[in-house]
């Protein structure tokens, strides 16, 4: 079902102290915008976050996620780590993967195989370069990207994937995409999934903007049809900020 969701993705910030400083300060504020609200912190403070979190609506997901149950993966972590720790959602495909650990579609299909057959929802993350922007690829580049790594899916595969568009050049430089910008995208992204499934499915995807989201421009943003809220960076790692981005997906 489409849902109005705010997510932060905490990246490479916060130890132990500061992730339940930062959930408490969130746990104080009050979501007036009704949205779903879900931080990402990383895998070694999962277990305090989930505790930290408990009696409020804050959901804790995951940044990445192995294609592999077990093994000899140095550095990974699997699905049934990530379940056993309270976590039952996973970003993949974020751009600083794709671009910093060679993450690529096909691998990103097989983590999206293995999350949904291990009953995580996955946040699902692509977006185009500034130079297939300026070449006008952009369409071509993010229709590749989704249809690469789920169109292999069938369509019930989708009550469990949210999607994150996240043109790379939005990302953590302070220049975002015009709210029209975004919403000519999010309209081709669901013109997409329309022409490959069906206009139902399609209209029950949920679809979030990411790339330098600010509380000063998220409600221009989430106001556009197409939008159904934020993936958010640099300004969910304070929770005034954060909160005032959850505050105007109304
Ligand atoms: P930003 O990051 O909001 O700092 O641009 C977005 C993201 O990392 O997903």
């Amino acid at each position: 079902m489409r849902q109005k969701i705010v997510a932060g993705n905490w990246t490479l910030n916060k130890n132990v102290a500061e992730t339940k400083s930062l959930i408490a300060d969130l746990k104080a504020q009050t979501n007036t915008s009704g949205a779903r609200v879900i931080i990402t912190p990383s895998f070694v403070n999962l277990t305090t976050a989930v505790e930290a979190v408990a009696g409020s609506n804050i959901e804790v997901a995951a940044q990445n996620m192995s294609q592999h149950d077990s093994g000899a993966y140095t550095g990974e972590t699997s699905a049934d780590m990530l379940k056993s720790a309270g976590v039952n959602i996973t970003l993949l495909g974020h751009s600083e993967r794709r671009a910093y650990y060679g993450e690529t579609d096909a691998l990103l299909a097989e983590k999206v195989d293995k999350a949904l057959a291990e009953n995580i929802e996955v946040i699902f993350c692509f977006g185009e370069e500034l130079e297939e922007r300026k070449s006008g690829k952009h369409f071509d580049v993010v229709a590749s990207q989704i249809s690469n790594a789920l169109f292999h899916l069938g369509a019930d595969a989708f009550k469990n994937i949210i999607l994150a568009y996240e043109p790379v050049w939005a990302i953590g430089t302070g220049e975002t995409a015009s709210a029209d910008q975004a919403q000519e995208m999010h309209a081709f992204i669901r013109k997409t999934l329309a022409d490959k499934y069906s206009a139902d499915l399609a209209d029950s995807v949920s679809i979030l903007y990411g790339g330098s989201c600010k509380p000063t421009n998220a409600q221009e943003i989430f106001s556009k049809t197409d939008v159904d809220g934020g993936l958010i960076g640099g300004a969910a790692l304070k929770a005034e900020d954060f909160f005032g981005i959850i505050n105007a997906n109304k």
